[in-house]
């Protein structure tokens, strides 16, 4: 990365880093991360908890979910074994991509079954529906979906998130529940770093200047918002949408799984991760 810091970036321009920038990760990603990730498997964050232990979603049988920066679309793999009807929209198409390699994979191992709930067997696995789309314009008409969801996916790399909401609750049915993670804001004032260097604020929390890495020329290749806790709080609200709650996950008693900055030293201490959840009226 020639240059990184923290400079205004907008819309367009974070549209447009991030996608190529997960398109170009996408394999890596996948790779780095494939114990935690799995195949279908729903985990909020590097924490490690799980849908099946927070219950966060709520029933998904038989309800049309629609999960946001789905990247392999481990998530929605898990919904789709449990009887949802689901979409896994992404910027990246090399996210994408990997989905489609993951879902290969899966109906290429012979009598492969759904890795669904116990006492489930037997049927091919179900894959969700894939769509390369920003998460900040869904082409979707209005109470589309039952449940939108979201694993660290699309929020923290959106410059408008007050756009991000106001489209989750658009396409969100009365009575509809929308629960997106992202990484605690708190975090924004810390080096991202999973040692020591992790431990010490560097910069204000207060301070919504997105992160930006950028190429020789100035030009954006990455970038990552910020918003405090209040922000987000305020903008479900403001989307027409009930905080249910904020899930802040702890690090589990002997997890020694790295990620990036998340380590078991920060996480003895910082909160990591951030579920929103929220219902519309
Ligand atoms: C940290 S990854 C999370 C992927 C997946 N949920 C997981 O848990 O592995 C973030 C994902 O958000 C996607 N993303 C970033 N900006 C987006 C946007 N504006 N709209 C939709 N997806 C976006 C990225 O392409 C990437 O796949």
């Amino acid at each position: 990365v020639p240059s990184a810091g923290w400079r205004p970036s907008d819309h367009a321009e974070t549209s447009r880093a991030n996608r190529a920038w997960w398109d170009e990760a996408a394999a890596w990603y996948q790779a780095e991360h494939a114990d935690v990730l799995g195949v279908a498997d729903f985990v909020w964050g590097p924490e490690g908890l799980t849908e099946d232990e927070a219950g966060l979603v709520g029933p998904v049988a038989g309800r049309r979910v629609l999960e946001l920066g789905c990247g392999a679309a481990q998530c929605a793999r898990w919904l789709a074994a449990r009887g949802a009807v689901v979409v896994g929209l992404d910027l990246s198409w090399g996210q994408l991509a990997q989905a489609r390699r993951l879902a290969a994979a899966g109906s290429a191992r012979p009598g492969a079954a759904a890795p669904g709930p116990a006492g489930t067997s037997g049927a091919a696995r179900p894959e969700p529906a894939l769509l390369q789309a920003d998460a900040t314009a869904l082409p979707f008409p209005p109470a589309a979906f039952d449940a939108v969801v979201a694993a660290y996916g699309a929020l923290p790399f959106v410059a408008d998130s007050q756009r991000l909401w106001d489209e989750t609750a658009r396409v969100l049915r009365p009575g509809g529940r929308a629960v997106l993670s992202t990484t605690h804001p708190v975090r924004w004032a810390f080096a991202d770093d999973p040692g020591p260097a992790g431990l010490t604020a560097i910069r204000s929390y207060f301070d919504r200047i997105p992160y930006v890495e950028q190429d020789a020329e100035g030009r954006a290749t990455y970038a990552e918002h910020h918003r405090t806790v209040g922000d987000l709080v305020r903008q479900v609200r403001r989307a027409g949408l009930v905080v249910e709650d904020l899930v802040e996950p702890p690090w589990p008693e002997g997890r020694d799984r790295v990620w990036g900055g998340w380590s078991p030293l920060r996480g003895a201490l910082l909160p990591g991760t951030l579920v929103v959840a929220a219902t519309k009226p």
